[in-house]
């Protein structure tokens, strides 16, 4: 029995090493504006306003930020005008969805789409 101890410490020895290592694996890029976009799972990085952001707002805002909607005195049609409005709209889609200023009105935009909204404002808002 005497030959074991060895061995077990060993053991604890090698153990402590594999779930150091292990700990390092964590992913160190937290700055990727890479984000899945849209039901087809496609990997968008640097999302266009033109390829990405529009079909988002036209979907779920253009109802109210367009003719005859609730807020068509902001709309939110054109380019210009989101971008004009964009450091306010990042703020209205990442309220908590019970917030009563929450954009879209009532709910809240999927991550997905939160996510790309705010990697094109972050990249500059290309169109
Ligand atoms: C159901 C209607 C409705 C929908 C859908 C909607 N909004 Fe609004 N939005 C409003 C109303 C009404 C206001 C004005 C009241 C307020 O500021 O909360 C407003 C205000 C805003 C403002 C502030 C504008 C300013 O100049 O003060 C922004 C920005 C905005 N909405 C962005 C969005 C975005 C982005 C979406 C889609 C993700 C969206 N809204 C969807 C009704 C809506």
């Amino acid at each position: 029995m005497k030959k074991l101890k060895p061995i077990c410490t060993a053991l604890v020895i090698a153990f402590a090493i594999m779930s150091c290592s292990g700990g390092d694996d964590s992913p160190t890029d937290t700055t990727t504006t890479t984000t899945t976009g849209g039901s087809g799972g496609t990997t968008v990085t640097n999302p266009t306003y033109t390829a990405n952001i529009k079909s988002i707002i036209d979907n779920n805002c253009v109802s109210c930020h367009g003719p005859g909607g609730e807020n068509a005195s902001v709309p939110l049609q054109t380019y210009a005008q989101v971008s004009a409005k964009a450091s306010l709209i990042k703020q209205r889609i990442e309220l908590p969805a019970a917030n009563a200023s929450v954009m879209p009105k009532g709910g809240k935009l999927s991550q997905t789409n939160i996510d790309l909204i705010n990697a094109w404002i972050t990249n500059g808002m290309p169109n």
